[in-house]
């Protein structure tokens, strides 16, 4: 999505004084099991909050810089089946260091409201955990790459495995060809991660976009208001 300031509706300018005080400037990411379907409720998100008038930098991990691009397309090729869990680490943990050099940085320093769709915690549950690197180990390594580790907000969009498959009704990339046990220990991975971490919300994600996208919001506003 475009960077954007709106204006907002009538509904939403009686609170934005509110609203701008709970978003401003706020780090928030959604992540969950590949078909969880978290690019489309980041998008969604964005959407809402640009309604709202508050500005947004939506992004996407890994990605969104020329560099982040490349790295992204080197990770996702099937033919790189041999790829290392490390090299894996390594090279999503470049990818994301890029993005806040670029546009994360700034973005916040300026006020803006950062929505990503995924961050450190896929490398926690990927890697780490169905990977089998540890958890531990990876948040380890985070905190010596990254200038900022942890988000104000996770969205942890869960879903079993029968209806994410479902959803992904395209050709597979090569994290996602790893197979059912690899993908189960993913899922696992995410759910552990919420249960150990403050500021870790779970959002049950079977339903339709307009459902979930109604409970997102309902976890997201809530934390606004706490
Ligand atoms: P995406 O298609 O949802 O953007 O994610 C790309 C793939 O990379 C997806 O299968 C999840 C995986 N991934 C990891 O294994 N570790 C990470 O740290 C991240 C960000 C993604």
């Amino acid at each position: 999505m475009a960077e954007s300031r709106r204006q907002p509706d009538r509904k939403s300018r009686l609170h934005k004084t509110d609203l701008e005080y709970k978003f401003v400037g706020k780090f928030i990411v959604l992540d969950g099991p590949d078909g969880c379907g978290k690019s489309t409720q980041a998008r969604l998100f964005a959407e809402w909050l640009d309604r709202q008038g508050i500005a947004t930098l939506q992004l996407r991990d890994p990605g969104d810089t020329v560099i982040g691009e490349q790295i992204r397309g080197i990770l996702l090729r099937p033919e790189h089946v041999v790829m290392d869990t490390r090299t894996e680490l390594l090279l999503y943990m470049a990818a994301r260091a890029q993005l806040w050099a670029e546009k994360m940085g700034p973005a916040l320093a300026d006020g803006k409201c950062v929505v990503l769709d995924r961050w450190l915690s896929s490398t926690c549950a990927y890697q780490g955990y169905a990977g089998e690197f540890g958890m531990d180990k990876v948040i380890r390594i985070a905190e010596d790459c990254l200038e900022r580790v942890w988000p104000d907000l996770t969205i942890i969009l869960d879903v079993n495995l029968e209806t994410a498959s479902r959803r992904l009704k395209r050709e597979l990339d090569r994290m996602e060809q790893k197979g059912d046990g690899y993908h189960e220990k993913v899922r696992q991975g995410f759910l552990e991660l919420a249960r150990l971490r403050e500021g870790f919300f779970v959002v049950d994600a079977s339903g339709d976009i307009e459902t979930v996208h109604k409970r997102v919001l309902d976890v997201i506003v809530q934390w606004g208001s706490a």
